[in-house]
């Protein structure tokens, strides 16, 4: 059995290239399914979510290759619209798939992947808002069958800023006739990229207000190479990475203008930041303060894909802190193997309080979910001892190589075999 074994107590000083983000690379994948033609997607990561889209995409019909940091993706001709139950599964994200068939060859059939550790996973909004566009569904057990003969376009409003029904509806409404305004829509940085991305293959999208984006169908996309951008969810892990264990590291890449909620609160605590030519300076030599209360929240608001990395810093920190979940209702999960490292984290429901001070120590731990792994490793750098973290499979779902990363911010830390 693989794990990883960390020997904590030093800081984190260096310098670390971000990767490019997972949760841009994905949609834009999906998208080149709109494309009758090659697109070239650079600094897409190497992980194996994208691993998994890639195999997706080609039991589709797709012809897709790695070449080095970029996918050559050629979705001239497909040959399927039923995705194997075991890719889709795999994966939660499978779902904008739904969006991209349906606007490429007006049918799709999705298993839908049930919850996950992080919490309920429904797809009802996902449902509505492709139905508001002409697509009938049909239900058999945890197969939907999604038909649409053309999409069309008008407005769709969701009840909720939904990363991936607003990834849908836009992938959807690229090919459809007509215009679609999408209302009450998400405006992560992932989002704007995924229509950075369609715009740049002729599609026509934009901003038209705050949660507002219009999208005018087009006759058909054009080939196109793009660059994924830097994965401001990486870059804040390993900067709270600097906060909660002290140090100085430079993260080359980092997505600084998508990160203020993360950087405004690590000054909250301690860090000092700087915005340089091509990265983030982040740096924690003195007291590591409580913040007081946190919450998560949509864009621009606090991540909650760094709200278990951060539970690390704050059960740290000098003074009470108190922090929210308010996206997904299991995500403080990973607080129970904190505290077997001496987190002293009490949750209730969606909240986790913290008198702060702890000390942590090494610990036998099993990671269970992408970030909640990642906040095992941060914990495992703090840490007096030796950590060992099985479950490394989680982990690198999103981080290239979690262990070469830290390695070069000076950690101790390994892959092993045995347990
Ligand atoms: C995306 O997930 C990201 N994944 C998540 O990152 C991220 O945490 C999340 O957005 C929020 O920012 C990718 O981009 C691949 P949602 P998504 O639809 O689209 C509920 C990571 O760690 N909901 O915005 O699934 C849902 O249960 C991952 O990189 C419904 O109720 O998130 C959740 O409570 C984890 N019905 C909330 O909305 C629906 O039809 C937000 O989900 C859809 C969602």
């Amino acid at each position: 059995m693989k794990y990883i074994q960390i020997k904590g107590g030093a800081p984190l000083c260096g310098e670390v290239a971000v990767q490019g983000s997972k949760n841009a690379a994905l949609p834009v994948m999906a998208a080149c399914l709109l494309v009758r033609g090659v697109t070239v997607l650079q600094n897409c990561p190497d992980i194996s979510d994208v691993c998994c889209m890639c195999r997706l995409l080609q039991s589709l019909g797709a012809k897709v290759e790695r070449c080095q940091d970029a996918l050559r993706i050629d979705a001239s001709h497909l040959s399927s619209c039923h995705p194997p139950q075991e890719l889709v599964m795999r994966m939660r994200s499978s779902v904008i798939l739904a969006g991209a068939m349906l606007g490429r060859c007006g049918e799709v059939h999705l298993h839908t992947p049930g919850g996950c550790v992080i919490g309920d996973r429904p797809i009802d909004w996902h449902i509505r808002a492709l139905g508001q566009m002409g697509a009938e569904f049909e239900e058999d057990g945890c197969l939907v069958t999604a038909r649409a003969r053309r999409l069309r376009g008008g407005r769709v409003v969701l009840p909720f800023p939904s990363v991936g029904a607003t990834e849908n509806v836009i992938l959807a409404a690229a090919l459809a006739e007509g215009q679609t305004d999408i209302c009450g829509c998400a405006m992560e940085p992932e989002i704007m990229a995924l229509c950075a991305f369609l715009n740049g293959a002729g599609a026509r999208t934009a901003v038209a207000g705050r949660g507002h984006i219009r999208v005018t169908g087009v006759g058909a996309l054009r080939e196109s190479v793009y660059r994924v951008e830097a994965d401001r969810i990486v870059a804040g892990t390993y900067l709270i990475g600097v906060l909660a264990a002290g140090g100085s590291a430079f993260l080359k890449n980092a997505p600084v203008r998508q990160m203020a909620s993360v950087t405004a609160l690590a000054g909250r605590m301690g860090a000092k930041l700087s915005a340089e030519t091509g990265g983030l300076y982040v740096e924690r030599r003195g007291r590591l303060c409580a913040p007081g209360y946190v919450e998560t929240g949509v864009y621009p608001g606090f991540p909650t894909d760094l709200q278990s990395p951060l539970l690390v810093a704050l059960c740290q920190a000098e003074g009470e802190s108190r922090l929210a979940e308010r996206i997904f209702n299991g995500r403080l999960a990973v607080a129970e193997e904190l505290n077997r490292m001496g987190a002293s984290i009490r949750v209730d429901g969606c909240c986790a309080g913290m008198t702060g001070g702890s000390r942590l120590y090494g610990q036998d731990v099993t990671a269970r979910e992408l970030r909640g792994g990642a906040a095992l490793v941060l914990a495992g750098i703090c840490a007096e001892g030796i950590t060992r973290i099985r479950g490394r499979q989680f982990i690198d779902r999103g981080y290239e190589d979690i262990v070469r990363d830290l390695r070069r911010l000076g950690a101790d830390i390994g892959d092993k075999t045995g347990l």
